[in-house]
Parts: C-alpha cells; structure tokens; sequence
C-alpha cells in the first residue's frame, strides 16, 4: 500500500523535520513495508536524505526556472533531491482556478524530468448529484493531455465534496469509481478525502484500492504512523 500525507498549507519546517524524523523511526522499528510519501509545503522542504520516508513537492511550475515570480521550477525541487510531486489536487484546480490544460502541462513537463507523480482527479458535489455517469465523465475529463502508460505515475481519486469535510465516500462509491478507473489505469490508484484513523482499514480493503492520499488526519504524526501500519 501507498500512504501518502498531503501537508496543504500546515506545518513549519521545525514541525516537517520531527515529523520525518519520527516516521522514519517508527517505519524501521515497525518493520512497514508500505510505502510512506510526505508532501510538506514549500518552506519546509529540504535535501531530506531518509531512506524509508519519500518526500515530495506539492505543486510544480512546469519549466526548468526564469520569470514566474512565486512559482518553483525543476531546477529550485531538483537542487533539494525532489523528485516527486503532486499534479492535479482540487484545491489547485478548484481554489487557485488551474485549468486541465495548464495541468496536462505539468505532467508532461515533470514526466519529461522523470518526476514520479501523484495525479489528483475527483468530482464536486454538483457532479455527483448529476449520477454516476455525469461523474465518471467529469472524472475522465480529468485525464484528458494525461500519458496513462508513463510508468512512475499514480493517481489519487479524491471526491471534491469528501476533502476536508470529514465525510469519507461510501466504500460502494469508491469501488465503483476505481473498477471504472482500473479499465483505463494499470497504475496504483489511491483514494483521498477523510481518510482518518478510524476508517482507513475498511477502504484500503475495497478492491482497486492500492492506497490513500490523506490530508487533515495525517497531520499528528502519531494518527499518520498508525495509518502507515494499516494492511502492513
Ligand atoms: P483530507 O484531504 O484528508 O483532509 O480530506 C485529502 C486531500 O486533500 O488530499
């Protein structure tokens, strides 16, 4: 399994480095075999050199660097030894307005730098409303200018209406999302949106299921730990 920890915009770079710290430890000393991937902000990335702990950029300008005043290129993540990265999240698409082309972008320029990435597609709750075929189409969409078959991607199915609210889909929503998915992906597929301590069990057990994107509950590096051992 995949246990990825999306930090959004939380977390001090003193607050990152116990964090990996302990993970780290907690995944020697635990014996985990799954695989552990933290996306810190920005200010808190670092050359990190842990063997058992992947550490990735949260967002990515697509170019190597130049006039893109705020923005991060390949060679600012590059110098600190990132070469994972999250592409697609809701809250870029639907918060910061990033548009599917711009997106496809990304992939393609981080693809071309051998970036390993995360891709993030889900559908908010007008969507839903609209059934399951509205839904799979909006998800589809979402992968359109997407190289499915480059090899060091995954994706991370998060329903815009389940992130940060507290209410997880159902396990019968998310099968039937990622048997649809699978179709079209050989690729792990993660599920994202409130997956906590108390209910990761039970999704990382719905088949197609190969991991989970978590934010809000992985934030305390005790409940992220004990996430990390679940389907060890
Ligand atoms: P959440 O966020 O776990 O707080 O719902 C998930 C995500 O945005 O990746």
């Amino acid at each position: 399994m995949i246990i990825a920890a999306n930090f959004k915009m939380t977390h001090t770079k003193k607050q990152t480095e116990e964090f990996l710290e302990a993970t780290s430890k907690f995944i020697k000393d635990e014996n985990i075999k799954n695989r552990a991937i933290v996306f810190p902000p920005f200010t808190a990335l670092d050359r990190y050199d842990y063997q058992n702990v992947t550490v990735g950029a949260q967002n990515g300008y697509p170019k190597e660097s130049g006039s893109y005043t705020g923005e991060i290129g390949a060679e600012q993540l590059e110098d600190l030894n990132i070469k994972t990265i999250l592409i697609g999240h809701s809250e870029r698409r639907h918060v910061i307005g990033e548009s599917q082309e711009f997106i496809a972008s990304k992939f393609e320029f981080f693809k071309e730098r051998g970036f390993f990435i995360v891709y993030c597609i889900g559908e908010p709750l007008s969507v839903k409303e609209r059934g399951i075929e509205a839904t799979l189409e909006y998800n589809f969409a979402q992968l359109e200018g997407i190289d499915l078959n480059y090899p060091k991607f995954i994706v991370a199915y998060e329903p815009v209406w389940a992130i940060g609210t507290g209410v997880s889909a159902t396990n019968e929503d998310i099968e039937e999302i990622h048997a649809k998915l699978r179709e079209k992906i050989s690729r792990p597929l993660l599920y994202g949106g409130s997956v906590k301590p108390n209910n990761i069990e039970e999704i990382l057990n719905i088949p197609n299921v190969d991991g989970a994107l978590i934010g809000t509950a992985s934030w305390k590096v005790e409940d992220y730990c004990k996430m990390l051992k679940t389907k060890n």
